[in-house]
């Protein structure tokens, strides 16, 4: 397919160069989008009278006729154009003859361009953030359903305090509902019409910016015609928080590949959502988390492949831009493919509790609650600190917990215990207890778990 630019060349362009410059094998999946923008654009074109009502007419049917061929299969993307811009054009071309040659006027490829991945990324931001939700409203049914299932909380990976594990999976709903603030934020950024920029300086026709941008639905235009085709700000920061998803997807693959091991068996993952080894025939393997893990560092260097890209080239468009689509579009769907697959893994997996209540007797995680219960009958934090911590050491010794330590032994350490100390140091009881707004008492969590069910609806 020709190019649209053979007016100052004499020679054919090399099969090489071709190669090379062209951008259709991954711009195609914008045709869409490409063909609404020129839709919105020949209307505006014909309602300035730049061309004629009835041309304008004439093309915005055919465009409109194009997208239902492509979307049909009546018409196949030729991927010997050089970009989908090019292609959208000649095949109006093609079908109008001398019309459709008119709807380049007052336009570049460049804000075409510019407008084109807008459009296309604005539409990725609401189909994650839809997905978010889901997986949101997964973690609310499981965390609903474990108000009470006691587990260790850790720092340093060593067990810490009790907490449920409703209140853990809700850690990740905080995480994740920041996630969505995020997408919404960079896509209020991105919804901005470049449109009219043109090459760089604008144009010297009369065209109705405002117009486009509506038709468009976007809530404005760009301020600066060098910037409205220069600017990729908005690919950055959506990588950005694509990033930050996978931050959290990621931690959270590792807690499960942690509590499927023997060495927790907190969880079991359901046979449809793990896979076995060829040799080894007892192994029952947390591979879904395991990739989620590893995909966290393809979108990592897709932010930095962007940040890279950017940081060098002189404004306004350069063709190192084009580098922006690949990237982008593989950080969106490297993050939905890891959605797709780890949340019906969330939703089937069990859930140990025995397990879970096990660990906790174990690692004197109620130390805390012991050393508050002497506070309460008077003796300053650091001596009950220390009273406790000579329990723990002796119950090491013995090899006895807290809970099975006889009284008289609390009584030589200090004088203050008695046997209500039993009672203090439940951790049913210690989690109960913690009823301040964002703790784990089972209170709190259900006020966690209305919160967010709230978010993800508005
Ligand atoms: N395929 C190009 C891109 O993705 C479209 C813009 C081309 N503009 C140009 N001046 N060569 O960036």
């Amino acid at each position: 397919m020709a190019q649209l630019w053979k007016g100052r060349f004499k020679k054919e362009l090399a099969k090489e160069t071709n190669d090379f410059n062209s951008s259709i094998g991954f711009d195609s999946r914008m045709y869409e989008e490409d063909i609404t923008g020129s839709i919105a654009h020949a209307r505006m074109l014909g309602d300035a009278g730049i061309i004629e009502k009835s041309e304008s007419e004439k093309i915005t049917a055919e465009l409109k006729n194009i997208l239902e061929d492509i979307k049909s299969g009546a018409l196949e993307i030729d991927l010997n154009a050089e970009d989908i811009h090019t292609f959208v054009e000649g095949e109006l071309t093609a079908r109008l003859g001398q019309t459709g040659k008119r709807l380049h006027t007052a336009r570049s490829r460049n804000d075409q361009v510019a407008l084109d991945i807008r459009l296309c990324l604005r539409k990725e931001i609401d189909a994650v953030s839809d997905m978010i939700k889901e997986l949101i409203a997964v973690l609310c049914d499981r965390a609903g359903e474990n108000t009470l299932t006691i587990m260790p909380g850790y720092t340093h990976l060593q067990r810490a305090q009790p907490i449920t594990f409703a209140h853990h999976l809700m850690a990740y709903v905080s995480m994740l509902c920041r996630d969505i603030d995020r997408l919404a934020d960079a896509r209020r950024r991105m919804n901005i019409c470049p449109l009219g920029s043109g090459a760089l300086a604008g144009t010297t026709y009369p065209i109705d910016r405002e117009e486009t941008a509506r038709l468009l639905g976007f809530d404005g235009i760009s301020q600066n015609s060098v910037d409205g085709v220069s600017d990729r700000d908005f690919c950055i920061e959506l990588a950005s928080a694509l990033s930050i998803i996978m931050v959290h997807l990621s931690r959270f693959s590792e807690e499960i590949i942690m509590w499927c091991s023997w060495e927790f068996k907190f969880i079991e993952l359901d046979d449809a959502f793990s896979t076995g080894s060829s040799i080894m025939p007892q192994k029952k393997n947390p591979d879904i988390a395991e990739l989620v893990r590893g995909k966290s560092g393809r979108v990592f260097g897709d932010l930095t492949a962007l940040l890279t890209v950017m940081k060098g080239i002189a404004l306004a468009y350069n063709k190192d831009m084009q580098e922006d689509k690949e990237a982008i579009f593989d950080a969106v769907d490297t993050v939905k493919m890891c959605l797709t697959a780890f949340i019906p893994m969330i939703k089937t997996m069990t859930v140990l509790k025995e397990n879970m209540r096990n660990a906790a007797a174990r690692g004197f995680i109620n130390a805390t609650d012991c050393a508050d219960y002497l506070v309460a009958k008077g003796l300053p934090f650091r001596d009950a600190y220390k009273a406790v911590g000579e329990l723990v050491a002796l119950c090491i010794d013995k090899g006895l917990t807290l809970e099975t330590l006889a009284i008289d032994e609390y009584k030589k350490v200090c004088s203050l215990f008695d046997e209500g100390v039993y009672d203090a140091i439940n951790l049913e009881k210690c989690v109960l207890c913690r009823l301040a707004p964002g703790g784990p008492s089972p209170q709190s969590v259900e006020a966690q778990i209305k919160a967010a069910r709230k978010f993800i609806e508005k």
